[in-house]
């Protein structure tokens, strides 16, 4: 039994956690996985979800078994904060969300929603994109292709190619769009370029599936839901896979949710039982203590405040990181390596594919773990190694 199993080389990105919690050199830094940390270089815990984990832990509820979609409350103030639905308002009622495992738990329920609707369809990525999209809809049974997206002579988005790629995509198929902070490249389209590629996505009846897991991170709340606006006013169907992980530093809870903005209510009723069913199948219903804690947040108006102070922090600071890394790169020889993809990138990552061919000397030389694709996570530079990676960087780019 069990001879044939093939060896399963890790993943991309959580196996190297393992990796890095074993090195004992003290200096150490980890600019791989996608946490938000802190100055001190911790995952912090949020103010406002601190006050609202007390909130609940006073007010137990009856334990049982959350329904299928989620915690109906935490999805009604998912949707208001999403789409500004209020509730009883006729786009409220157009929308179907489901709370899930975060936003990986989202994309897996749409994927096998959308394999069951659209059998022959065929999803379509970003190249580059998360390692874990083309895993997920492939398991799902799906033929994932490539659209391109980034241009790495120019270190802007390959736009040109993208919109004549898309106007080839037979119909009915899922293009997979990055609503802000691409990961991995840090680089997104503009509110025009959004515009034009609605244009074409309507024309060519392509159904777009959003990855929303860095509200707030490029340049605010409501500047980063440009996409799922112009969708909505454009009368577009899409799915909308989210993530709470990043945004309210709840990692472990696996809090997420998914929602499908449908032509009318009735539409969205029935998608919402179809993604119940499919709930079921995967792992019939999710975890009650992160939605309840979302939800406390959303619902209590300082709380939403104190969040909203809170997001717009740790995008300030992640800004600063970029600049502060800048400019300690700026004060080595660097052989003329140009650093400005820093400052121009959006959100948690950074992005620079010659940077990612030095991974396994800086890892093996300075203890910087980076992506070999290029990525690095910019929230893991704090005033305390911000002069380790700059020299790191400096080093191997350098000679
Ligand atoms: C990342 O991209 O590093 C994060 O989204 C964590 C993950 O699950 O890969």
């Amino acid at each position: 039994m069990f001879a044939h199993t093939p060896h399963h080389p890790g993943d991309p990105i959580l196996s190297i956690q393992g990796h890095y919690r074993d090195d004992t050199r003290p200096a150490k830094a980890n600019l791989t996985i996608g946490f938000y940390y802190d100055e001190q270089g911790r995952v912090p815990d949020l103010a406002s979800v601190v006050t609202a984990r007390d909130t609940v832990a006073a007010h137990p509820r009856t334990p049982g078994y959350l329904p299928m979609g989620g915690d109906p409350s935490y999805c009604a103030a998912m949707k208001t904060m999403l789409f500004d639905a209020e509730p009883g308002s006729p786009l409220f009622e157009r929308i179907a969300t489901i709370q899930t495992l975060g936003g990986s738990g989202a994309l897996k329920v749409g994927a096998d929603l959308l394999k069951g609707l659209y059998p022959q369809a065929s999803v379509h990525v970003p190249g580059p994109t998360w390692d874990n999209h083309r895993s997920i809809f492939q398991g799902a049974g799906f033929e994932v292709g490539t659209y391109p997206y980034f241009d790495a002579e120019t270190g802007t988005v390959a736009y040109d190619a993208l919109l004549s790629h898309l106007e080839s995509l037979p119909e009915y198929s899922v293009v997979l769009l990055h609503a802000c902070c691409h990961n991995p490249t840090g680089t997104d389209l503009t509110p025009e370029q959004w515009d034009e590629v609605i244009r074409v996505l309507q024309r060519r009846h392509l159904l777009p599936f959003l990855d929303l897991a860095y509200l707030g991170f490029a340049h605010g709340v409501d500047e980063d839901r440009y996409l799922l606006r112009a969708l909505v006013q454009a009368e577009q169907p899409f799915l909308l896979a989210q993530s709470c992980s990043k945004i309210f530093s709840l990692y472990a809870e696996r809090i997420g949710s998914l929602s499908v903005f449908c032509a009318d209510a009735e539409l969205a009723r029935r998608l919402h039982g179809q993604l119940e069913a499919a709930v079921r199948r995967n792992y019939s219903s999710p975890p009650a203590y992160g939605a309840r804690i979302v939800d406390t947040v959303l619902r209590t108006p300082e709380l939403l405040l104190q969040w909203q102070d809170e997001l717009n922090g740790m995008r300030e600071r992640i800004r600063q990181a970029r600049v502060a890394l800048g400019e300690a790169l700026a004060r080595h020889d660097t052989g003329g390596y140009d650093w400005g993809f820093l400052q121009r990138q959006n959100g948690l990552f950074s992005y620079d594919p010659g940077l990612g061919k030095t991974a396994d000397r800086l890892r093996d030389e300075f203890g910087v773990y980076i992506l070999p694709t290029g990525r690095i996570c910019v929230a893991g530079v704090t005033s305390d190694n911000t002069e380790t990676i700059a020299r790191a960087f400096a080093t191997v780019m350098a000679g």
